[in-house]
């Protein structure tokens, strides 16, 4: 998509992290920007350090009431939405399958992937209808590989996100919009923070977080450039690949076997 075409940008999580990132890099190409978010303290804050090319809107993903009001109220004041970046999340809660809370993994799964989908049944039918747009969704690198223990549920929800993109961007190709899925890998953010906000569970997770080099402005510039390519993935680190293939090793090890069996 021609970002000097694009108007209005609609991103959840926006308060904070990747998404606040996105919503700056957007704005520094003339963009307006409504920022959804479930934390009305973050959006108060980051709204008070921008213009009005930004507008607030509470809404928590899960809700889907929620996500119609919220749509309304933002194209009100800045008109059809060109670009949806279903970014809101939580981080992993550091529990393996066999030690899993039921709440919480349902948890991670209502935000990190059933949000996603809110997203698409709230803007997806209307884009499809004007011929135009754009749709990014966070997954992860952990979309794109798994293993690691105590990922495992966030991991289950991103590889969910990653295959929703892969799908929405065939049924949307012939009506002109694009669709790219966002796979960051460590980048430091309030994500640790902000799921413990709402009520969530991080055990073990933030003590084993590496160092990171990439930030979320560096990640707002990356997706700028995705939307601008229509890039079907957008990675922010270098280091994804030995991961990717090692799975794919092994599943075309599977096909293999079974083709000469
Ligand atoms: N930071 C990383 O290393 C990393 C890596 C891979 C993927 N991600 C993904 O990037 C996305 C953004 O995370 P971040 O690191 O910027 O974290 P962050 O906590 O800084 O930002 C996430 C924002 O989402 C909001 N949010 C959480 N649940 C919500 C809900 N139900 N409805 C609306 N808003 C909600 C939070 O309030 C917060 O403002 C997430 O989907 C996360 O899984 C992050």
């Amino acid at each position: 998509m021609d970002l000097s075409q694009a108007k209005h940008a609609f991103i959840t999580g926006g308060a904070s992290g990747l998404g606040l990132g996105i919503a700056d890099a957007l704005a520094r190409r003339g963009v307006a920007v409504t920022i959804a978010d479930i934390n009305e303290d973050s959006l108060k804050e980051v709204l008070a350090t921008r213009g009005n090319q930004f507008r607030g809107v509470r809404l928590d993903t899960r809700d889907r009431e929620n996500w119609q009001k919220a749509k309304a109220e933002a194209e009100a004041a800045f008109g059809p939405v060109d670009i949806l970046v279903n970014n809101a999340g939580i981080s992993p809660n550091g529990r393996e399958f066999a030690d899993m809370d039921p709440e919480s993994f349902d948890r991670i799964l209502a935000i990190n992937l059933v949000g996603i989908v809110n997203g698409i049944f709230a803007f997806g039918a209307d884009m499809r209808e004007r011929g135009n747009g754009h749709i990014v969704n966070t997954s992860s690198q952990a979309g794109l590989t798994a293993g690691i223990p105590g990922v495992g549920a966030y991991s289950v929800a991103k590889f969910g996100v990653t295959s929703l993109s892969e799908g929405l961007r065939v049924e949307m190709e012939p009506h002109g919009v694009g669709v790219s899925v966002l796979c960051p890998g460590y980048v430091q953010t309030n994500l640790g923070a902000n799921t413990v906000k709402i009520g969530g569970d991080i055990r073990q997770y933030t003590a084993a977080m590496p160092e990171s080099d990439v930030t979320p402005a560096d990640v707002g510039e990356m997706v700028a450039e995705g939307i601008e390519q229509n890039a079907a993935y957008i990675l922010t680190h270098k280091d994804v690949w030995p991961g990717v293939e090692k799975r794919m090793n092994a599943i075309k090890a599977a096909c293999d076997y079974r083709r000469n069996a």
